[in-house]
């Protein structure tokens, strides 16, 4: 399919679309029926490695909404699973690591990711794409801060203080961990850029807990060196959580466009990271309120995206487990139809 009929593609690229593409964070997941049917008895990563229920899950909420893009049905913890480390995503808490990472000693034992260890995605995509038509599909990595955040606190955490404290104490063991990560999540991405897909998003969901220095002390070297270093011509998201003060640094790192969650106006993002196209940024708290509120809310967002060069209408981050699936059809209904 000629990618000019993708509109996620063209919004990337800045073009004056007729209305602006729609796809929603974590939109492959709980929300759903039919996914919590298909997963009753399958473990998260285990269905993460099997191409079949990848492509089927990625492709319910195409099927159920009719977004503009499927994101693959995936986790950021998957490749490094993948190069040998020791994890498992426990439901209602997340990522999970056996022996967290806290020396160089720890460091060195991190893997290269060796492509072929995750050509379940390759074939996974390879499905999707004689599948899908008009709907562009968007792979994804974790980010090395993000990624450092599990490894080194050992699961999910609120303050990141160990994952601080290993930054502002041990810089070096800090460096090698982040340029491993790097590595890895490169080579994942370019996994999934050889296998066809058509744009891709870097998650660094928790870089919001930092400083703007700190960020480009400690992490803008290493998300550049992802970003910069796939090849291929796609278009590149990049996104973060609680970022309003990082998106000009979060900028410089070689993405296309800029996810912005709920707290920035995408007028005000627009004014920070000039000459990007930029994605988001409803609440998905607001998907819980009643549909007039949603639809007042949405508009707001669609019109606040026009001060950008190109908007993907999406959610400022991922859908809650508790939304109706029917209020996001709703939703990509209007954005649709304005
Ligand atoms: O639809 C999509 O967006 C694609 C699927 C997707 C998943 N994880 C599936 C998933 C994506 C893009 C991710 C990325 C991811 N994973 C991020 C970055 C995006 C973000 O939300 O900020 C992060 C931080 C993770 C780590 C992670 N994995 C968390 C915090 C959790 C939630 C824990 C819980 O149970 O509440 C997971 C598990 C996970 N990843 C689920 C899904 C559908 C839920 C597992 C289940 O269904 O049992």
């Amino acid at each position: 399919m000629d990618d000019t009929t993708k509109l996620l593609l063209r919004a990337a690229r800045g073009e004056a679309l007729p209305h602006a593409p729609v796809w929603f964070m974590r939109q492959a997941g709980r929300s759903l029926p039919e996914y919590r049917e298909l997963r009753a008895d399958i473990g998260m990563l285990e269905s993460c490695r099997r191409p079949d229920l990848v492509c089927e899950i990625t492709l319910q909420p195409v099927r159920r909404h009719g977004v503009d893009a499927a994101i693959l049905f995936s986790d950021i913890v998957v490749p490094l699973q993948a190069a040998g480390i020791d994890l498992d995503i426990v439901a209602g808490t997340g990522p999970v690591v056996a022996t967290p990472v806290r020396t160089m000693a720890d460091v060195e034992e991190i893997r290269e990711l060796d492509p072929a260890a995750v050509g379940f995605v390759a074939e996974a995509i390879r499905l999707l794409l004689a599948e899908l038509d008009r709907t562009a599909l968007i792979g994804f990595a974790g980010a090395p801060f993000t990624l450092a955040s599990y490894l080194v606190e050992g699961g999910p955490s609120r303050h990141h203080a160990k994952t601080k404290a290993l930054m502002y104490g041990a810089p070096d063991v800090w460096h090698t961990l982040c340029a491993a990560l790097a590595d890895i999540t490169r080579t994942f991405l370019q996994v999934q850029v050889d296998a066809g897909v058509d744009a891709i998003q870097l998650f660094d969901s928790w870089a919001g807990a930092l400083s703007e220095a700190d960020y480009r002390r400690y992490v803008l070297p290493h998300s550049r060196a992802v970003l910069g270093g796939i090849v291929g011509k796609i278009p590149k998201i990049h996104f973060g959580v609680g970022t309003a003060e990082l998106l000009p640094a979060m900028s410089e790192a070689g993405a296309d466009v800029v996810g912005v969650d709920w707290r920035t106006p995408l007028d005000v993002a627009a004014g920070r990271v000039p000459g990007k196209a930029l994605q988001g940024n409803l609440d998905p708290c607001v998907l819980l309120a009643p549909w007039e509120v949603v639809e007042q809310e949405a508009r707001r967002v669609l019109a606040e995206g026009t001060k950008a060069p190109g908007h993907i209408f999406n959610l400022g981050h991922g859908v809650l487990p508790e939304t109706d699936p029917d209020i996001l059809t709703r939703l990509v209904d209007l954005i649709h139809s304005t």
